[in-house]
C-alpha cells in the first residue's frame, strides 16, 4: 500500500508509535495485561517516531481541513454504500493487506477479537466487550479509496486552534485552515462549552463507525467508538474551554477502553472461528442482521 500519500508500511505503525508515545505504566496494568506483557515484545521506548509514522502525520495535518471534514461527512454519512452484518463488516475489513511483514502485523480481525477478549477476561459488561469487537471496523474506509490519513491518525477538532499538544504540532503550519483567523481562536466556529458531540473532529474510522452504529449501543459505548483516538483530549487533556458537563463522565469511558485498546497483546493469535459462536450471539443481542454502511 505505501506510496506518497499512504507512506505506512501498515496502519498499525500508527499504533505502534502511540504505544512509543504513552507506554503502558505497569500500576495501571490489569493481572490479564501483566500476564501478557511480559511475554509481549520488547519494544523501544525512547526511540524516535519512524519516519514513515512522520510522513503520516505531515500529511495528516496538512490535508485534514474543516472544508475536507464536511466533504467527507457529506460524501459518507449517507450511509448508502453498502448493507452488512458486523460479522460480514470484520471479514470485509480483514481484506485489507498492508506492505508490512504478515508475521509482525496480524490480520486486523485479530486486533478486534484480541481488544474485546481483554475486555472480556476482565469481566467487564456485554456492551463493553462488543464496543472493543467494532470499534476499529471504522477502517474499511481504507478499503474505499480513502488515504490512510483520512482514516487513522490522532483526531483533534478542526475549525479552531489546533493545541500545541497534537503530535508533531508543528506540520500545521501547512494546513490552509492555519491561515483562516476565524479558525485559530481558542473556540474558533464553536460555542464555548458546546460538548464533545458538537465539534467535528479530524475525520477517520472513528466518526464515521459512531454513524454506522450509533442507534444500538449505550451511550459510553459510542464514546469509546467516537473518541477513542482523540488522544489530544482524552489522554492530554487539551479543549477543555470546548468540554460540556457530562464529558468529562464519558471520557473516563474512553480512558478504561483505551487500555484494551492499546495494550493488549498484540502478537497473541486468536481463534477466530473458535470465538465466532460467543460474539455472533453478542452482536445478535444488539445488532440488526444488516446496518447501513
Ligand atoms: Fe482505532
Ligand atoms: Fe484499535
Amino acid at each position: 500500500m505505501s506510496d506518497s500519500n499512504n507512506p505506512l508500511e501498515s496502519l498499525d505503525n500508527w499504533e505502534d508509535d502511540l504505544l512509543r508515545r504513552y507506554p503502558q505504566p505497569e500500576s495501571q496494568m490489569t493481572a490479564t495485561m501483566q500476564a501478557a506483557s511480559q511475554t509481549a515484545d520488547f519494544r523501544n521506548y525512547d526511540a524516535e517516531a519512524r519516519p514513515c509514522v512522520k510522513e503520516f502525520y505531515r500529511l495528516n495535518h496538512q490535508y485534514q481541513t474543516l472544508e475536507f471534514n464536511r466533504q467527507k461527512r457529506a460524501e459518507y454519512l449517507t450511509l448508502d454504500r453498502r448493507s452488512m452484518g458486523i460479522w460480514e463488516a470484520m471479514q470485509f475489513l480483514n481484506e485489507l493487506v498492508d506492505d508490512s511483514d504478515p508475521d509482525i502485523d496480524l490480520p486486523q480481525i485479530e486486533h478486534l477479537l484480541q481488544t474485546a477478549e481483554a475486555i472480556r477476561a476482565d469481566g467487564r459488561p456485554r456492551w463493553f466487550i462488543l464496543a472493543g469487537l467494532v470499534h476499529d471496523l471504522g477502517k474499511i474506509l481504507c478499503l474505499w479509496g480513502e488515504p490512510q490519513w483520512a482514516v487513522v491518525g490522532d483526531t483533534f477538532p478542526v475549525g479552531c486552534r489546533y493545541s500545541e499538544r497534537i503530535v508533531f504540532y508543528d506540520a500545521f503550519e501547512a494546513n490552509p485552515d492555519k491561515q483562516v483567523a476565524e479558525y485559530q481562536t481558542e473556540c474558533g466556529i464553536y460555542q464555548p462549552h458546546c460538548g464533545l458531540d458538537n465539534l467535528l473532529l479530524s475525520w477517520g474510522h472513528d466518526e464515521y463507525l459512531y454513524h454506522v452504529v450509533k442507534d444500538y449501543l449505550p451511550a459510553p459505548a459510542l464514546a469509546m467508538i467516537r473518541y477513542h483516538s482523540c488522544y489530544p483530549i482524552h489522554r492530554e487533556h487539551a479543549y477543555q474551554p470546548l468540554l460540556k458537563d457530562g464529558d468529562a463522565e464519558l471520557l473516563k469511558w474512553v480512558t478504561d477502553f483505551n487500555q484494551y485498546d492499546l495494550y493488549t497483546k498484540r502478537d497473541e493469535r486468536m481463534d477466530v472461528e473458535g470465538l465466532r459462536p460467543f460474539y455472533e450471539e453478542l452482536i445478535g443481542e444488539y445488532f440488526p442482521e444488516k446496518l447501513a454502511w
